[in-house]
């Protein structure tokens, strides 16, 4: 399969958190984590009168939110991302500030966490629209069911289609020691967007740069898709926003935020 320049687009050609996982909380610098966290959290408590205590993050990365919900008094806090080098700077930094996050090195399609429930679990960033096979995406909803307690809300957001179409991905940009340019490539045909990451980080001693590159492919769902696995994974009370909004999404919305809880 092809993208729209004729390049090979196959999935494990992907070269995904590994040389990023260094500079990635500064390239995460502007992500409003925390606000999007509250919208959620106003979804989960306000609209259907939740009171979560133990919190589950999916695909955390370097644990930015894992740490925000210990912060707001979620506990236990569990984290779960496929890359180790994203787990082991979560691990590092959770250590360093005497945080009690637990995080485990998972695919969230294979997530096993024996015997443990969630009464909030999410996952932010369009982290979901890494898994690309619809099948494991189906599967890893039906694991994050098994770990959602009784009553417990699941709230997570994806690149729409829109985004991923429009090359919401093509960027360049400088942020503090670290030089990016990337860009993306899409296939209509398939709903992938390749995005090829180049890097060049500014040594704090010596001053030269350091180039790496990395291939990141993401997948585009459609809010049918996603509502209907949802419920086949259990999940009721199914609603979709746009941009973290409080509407539903629109033909232009680049982000969609799913909230979904468990009878
Ligand atoms: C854009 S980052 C978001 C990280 C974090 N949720 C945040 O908001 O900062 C996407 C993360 O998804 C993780 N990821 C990709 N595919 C995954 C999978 N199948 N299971 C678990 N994590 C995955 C990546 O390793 C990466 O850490």
């Amino acid at each position: 399969m092809t993208d729209d320049q004729g390049t090979d687009v196959a999935p494990w050609t992907a070269k995904q958190y590994k040389d990023v996982a260094a500079v990635y909380d500064t390239l995460m610098a502007g992500v409003p984590h925390g606000q999007w966290l509250s919208r959620i959290e106003a979804e989960a408590r306000g609209e259907r009168g939740k009171a979560p205590k133990s919190a589950l993050d999916i695909a955390c990365g370097t644990g930015l939110v894992s740490e925000l919900l210990h912060r707001r008094g979620y506990a236990p806090v569990c984290g779960i991302d496929l890359s180790e080098a994203m787990v082991l700077i979560a691990r590092t930094k959770a250590q360093a500030k005497g945080y009690p996050i637990r995080y485990t090195q998972q695919d969230a399609a294979a997530l096993d966490l024996p015997g443990q429930t969630f009464d909030f679990v999410v996952s932010m960033f369009d982290s979901l629209n890494y898994i690309t096979d619809s099948a494991a995406l189906q599967t890893a909803f039906q694991r994050i069911f098994v770990h959602t307690a009784p009553g417990g809300v699941f709230a997570f957001d994806l690149n729409a289609m829109y985004a991923l179409a429009h090359g919401f991905f093509d960027q360049t940009g400088t942020l503090g020691p670290i030089h990016h340019v990337w860009k993306s490539y899409w296939d209509r045909e398939t709903r992938l967007c390749r995005v090829e990451m180049d890097f060049w980080v500014r040594d704090s001693e010596t001053g030269e740069m350091r180039h790496f590159t990395e291939t990141h492919i993401q997948r585009a769902y459609t809010v049918p898709e996603i509502t209907e696995w949802l419920g086949a994974a259990g999940f009721v009370r199914i609603d979709v926003f746009g941009n973290y909004g409080r509407r539903p999404p629109g033909p232009k919305s680049d982000r969609l935020l799913f909230v979904a809880e468990k009878e």
